[in-house]
């Protein structure tokens, strides 16, 4: 979800979308990240990966489309959300009133899906916490998006479902990672990071793309595309030994106020001149 505020979802990307279309379905899940999964998964296809896909949270389908777009033959994708039932304890219960009640129903989901697709993916109607019990084949998984709910305890077994889930060269993507109303959700995260040995690959601003394998891998297959002349920023650095690629929308230019833009470009002493007749005449 976007900030704390917007509880809304959006029904449009402010840049356009790798499946036009996807902007009629409401969702949080944006252009940058849209870009980033419709890259991914083709280049994993591309390189004779192939694997099961798993969503932890839907909510009316917006990132669930487009993942069902990467299915392959012999692929299969699995589903969970809490849709239209009750949550297990008070605060997921607070949570979804506050932010997906009024709007969400497991049919509403299977409509938008439907409209995209020909056949439904393996839904789960429960929890997240369901599928410890294994229901997900073991190493199955070739992708794995972590989009529930925002509770530690709850993000923390939702990891666990994942890495279980995931084949060894698989990805897991974990939503809002470090948005300031979800400190939960960056707690459980970098706790796996520092204590399961999961390795971050790439950071967009909404979410974290990691493996339990081999990261440089993820990376050289994310940078395969050239994302500056699409429009993006891409970083590198190294958190705690770890090296990590950030991917981000490139500024768009601030524009100046012409008057201010002329004071700027002006000598310091002349600046201070001007400023000092502006206070004294109230302008
Ligand atoms: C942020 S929304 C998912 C957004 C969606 N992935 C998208 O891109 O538009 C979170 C979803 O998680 C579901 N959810 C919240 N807590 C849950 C839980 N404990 N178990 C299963 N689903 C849960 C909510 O019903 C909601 O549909």
């Amino acid at each position: 979800m976007h900030n704390a505020a917007d509880t809304t979802p959006s029904t449009a990307t402010p840049h356009g979308s790798p499946l036009p279309a996807l902007e009629s379905v409401p969702g949080w899940f944006f252009q940058l990240d849209q870009e980033a999964f419709h890259h991914l998964l083709g280049a994993q296809s591309a390189a004779g990966r192939t694997g099961d896909l798993l969503e932890l949270g839907c909510y009316l389908g917006r990132s669930t489309v487009l993942l069902g777009h990467h299915l392959q033959p012999g692929e299969q994708m699995t589903v969970c959300d809490l849709f239209d039932s009750d949550a297990g304890d008070e605060e997921n219960a607070a949570e979804m009133a506050s932010s997906y009640r009024s709007t969400l129903t497991r049919r509403s989901f299977e409509a938008n899906y439907l409209a995209f697709h020909p056949q439904l993916p393996v839904i789960h109607q429960a929890p997240t916490s369901a599928l410890a019990d294994g229901r997900v084949r073991a190493g199955s998984c070739r992708f794995v998006h972590v989009d529930a709910s925002h509770l530690y305890e709850h993000v923390a077994g939702d990891i666990e479902v994942a890495r279980r889930a995931l084949a060894e060269d698989g990805v897991v993507v974990l939503d809002d990672y470090r948005s300031e109303h979800t400190p939960g959700v960056s707690a459980a995260v970098w706790e796996a990071v520092f204590t399961t040995g999961l390795r971050p690959a790439v950071l967009t601003p909404m979410k974290f793309y990691g493996t339990w394998g081999d990261p440089r891998a993820v990376q050289r297959m994310m940078l395969e595309r050239d994302w500056q002349t699409a429009g993006f920023t891409v970083d590198q650095e190294t958190i705690a030994g770890r090296h990590v690629v950030r991917l981000n929308h490139r500024p768009t230019p601030r524009t100046v106020p012409p008057r201010r833009l002329i004071t700027d470009l002006l000598p310091p002493l002349l600046t201070r001149a001007i400023r000092k007749a502006r206070r004294a005449s109230g302008a």
